[in-house]
């Protein structure tokens, strides 16, 4: 190879180098991790789809090559030509012999190495930090969520619609809309594709909008974007029951693509993927009522005074464990590689600590909340998280009181407390995922829904045109994707689930 890096020169991606066991090849990436022992130099080098050992060694290169890789930092860029190898202890179960290089970009000081950092350090460095493996990992199956949802869509029969983001008129709630100066006119950011789905549907049957959606949410929650990304089917001629088994082939398959194309990244995020293989239909079902029940019910406080009892001795166990690392960094004389273990390791059980504590203070006030729950009041962040706290799978809470929820839903004709609406709970703490409905089909309804909103009919004029002429019972839902990925990949906060996130106080980069 010439000492630089050449555009034409062909490539091979590291995930695809156990296919070239005993081949020449060449590869371009970056440096993940560097370590010199005498004549021999180990360099495990990232391409963007995956990590490749690459053995330098002194007598097998050009001495002035063997030099410059030397004082090579992590992410200096470059390409390496070597033979591909079996490695069954080097990841990927391969290694390159490296018989040239050529250094694109030495790089000294990249701020963000294998030791501690606070989540503000990173979201400051987001730039660089999606380089980093766990960010990678968990954008990688977003990735596939994102394609799972549009087969999933593709292969029913439902066609894409894609929805304006300006809009004229709220979706979701005039408090949480953006505004935006349009020529002189004022207009908003869009918070829900549906309006516009459902004159689609009138079209087309079965459609759907994928797209960011925009919330001005008050809400410095670890479930809340600003700026998010749902996809929202709208289907006519449905009924609930119809659009709960639609929500859950839906979730079903797409939680079994990630298993099936993210097994090494869900397991290099110790994600719980004997969780997620029990992702599977039926889902639980409970009536809004039910769910109120449970949450006042003695079952509920014993249930959350067990959850403390665990939280506590998870935490005094990682403590433990924290000390114990920290005693032997302060005694010395540690390996180099053992010093490296534990550089990963205490930043992740101060993370695992902090998140215990933030459980246990927060597991009386949720305690308190749920004892307290009236009927009439929408479930909160904590209720959900009771709810999905106690199932192992999917729960749809259903039928909802009617002035907890949008104007557009359809109020239940057997009981008009209530609209014929669900949202979606994932299990295991993490709270709702979807949130669907039918829709308010009868003309004078809905008219009457918008005036005791408040909201000025007019801007609605085209909306309620879709119940004059040939109305029927349509419904759908909207799933938000970070929140999804969240579940899936294990994070407490969806700011990890989207490249460049969005918060109430924070926009980063
Ligand atoms: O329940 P929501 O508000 O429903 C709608 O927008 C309907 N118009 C959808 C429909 O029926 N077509 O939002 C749906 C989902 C939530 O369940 C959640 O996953 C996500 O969108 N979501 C958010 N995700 C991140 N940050 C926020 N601020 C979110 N608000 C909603």
């Amino acid at each position: 190879m010439n000492s630089s890096a050449s555009q034409t020169t062909k490539t091979t991606p590291v995930n695809r180098l156990s296919e070239a066991i005993g081949q020449t090849v060449t590869l371009a990436g970056w440096v993940y991790h560097h370590r010199v022992s005498g004549k021999v130099q180990f360099v495990v080098i990232r391409d963007g789809t995956g990590l490749c050992q690459c053995v330098f060694e002194k007598t097998a290169l050009p001495e002035a090559v063997f030099e410059s890789v030397k004082r090579l930092g992590q992410e200096s860029s470059l390409m390496v030509t070597g033979l591909v190898r079996a490695e069954p202890r080097s990841p990927g179960g391969v290694e390159v012999a490296v018989s040239d290089a050529a250094v694109i970009c030495p790089t000294t000081d990249f701020p963000i190495t294998p030791k501690e950092h606070g989540v503000e350090f990173l979201m400051r460095n987001r730039h660089l930090h999606l380089r980093s493996r766990r960010p990678w990992c968990i954008l990688r199956i977003r990735h596939t969520v994102i394609d799972a949802i549009r087969c999933f869509f593709n292969d029913n029969g439902f066609t894409l619609i894609d929805t304006p983001i300006f809009t004229a008129a709220a979706g979701e709630g005039e408090q949480t809309l953006f505004a935006v100066d349009y020529f002189g006119q004022p207009m908003y950011l869009t918070q829900t594709g549906q309006l516009y789905l459902e004159a689609a549907a009138m079209s087309f049957g079965k459609v759907y909008c994928f797209g960011p959606t925009f919330r001005a949410e008050k809400s410095k929650t670890r479930r809340h974007l600003t700026e998010f990304w749902m996809v929202e089917p709208e289907v006519a001629f449905i009924d609930l029951p119809g659009l709960l088994d639609l929500a859950e082939h839906f979730i079903t398959s797409i939680v079994a693509r990630v298993l099936k194309d993210n097994r090494p990244e869900l397991e290099e995020l110790d994600a719980d993927i004997a969780a997620l293989e029990k992702i599977t239909p039926p889902f639980v079902r409970l009536t809004y009522s039910q769910a109120a029940e449970i949450l006042t019910s003695d079952r509920t406080q014993r249930f959350l005074a067990e959850q403390l009892e665990h939280f506590k001795m998870q935490k005094a166990a990682l403590e433990a464990e924290l000390a114990q690392i920290e005693a032997a960094e302060k005694k010395g004389g540690l390996k180099k590689w053992q010093q490296e273990k534990n550089a990963r390791r205490i930043p992740e059980l101060r993370s695992e600590i902090a998140e215990l504590e933030t459980k246990i203070e927060n597991n009386p006030k949720h305690a308190e909340l749920a004892a307290g729950f009236t009927w009439g009041k929408d479930l909160g962040g904590s209720d959900e998280t009771i709810i999905s706290l106690m199932h192992d799978k999917p729960v749809f809470v259903t039928h909802y009181p009617r002035q907890a929820k949008a104007f557009y839903m359809k109020t239940d004709r057997s009981d008009p407390r209530v609209v014929e609406n669900f949202d979606l709970l994932a299990p295991q703490g993490f709270g709702e995922i979807i949130g669907g409905s039918m829709r308010e089909d009868d003309y004078d309804r809905l008219l009457a829904r918008i005036h005791e909103e408040g909201y000025n009919p007019d801007h609605y004029a085209w909306y309620l045109d879709l119940r004059k002429y040939g109305s029927v019972p349509h419904g759908g839902f909207g799933l938000g994707v970070e929140r999804t990925v969240a579940w899936l990949t294990d994070q407490r906060h969806i700011r990890n689930c989207i490249a460049f996130p969005r918060l109430m106080d924070k926009v980063y980069l």
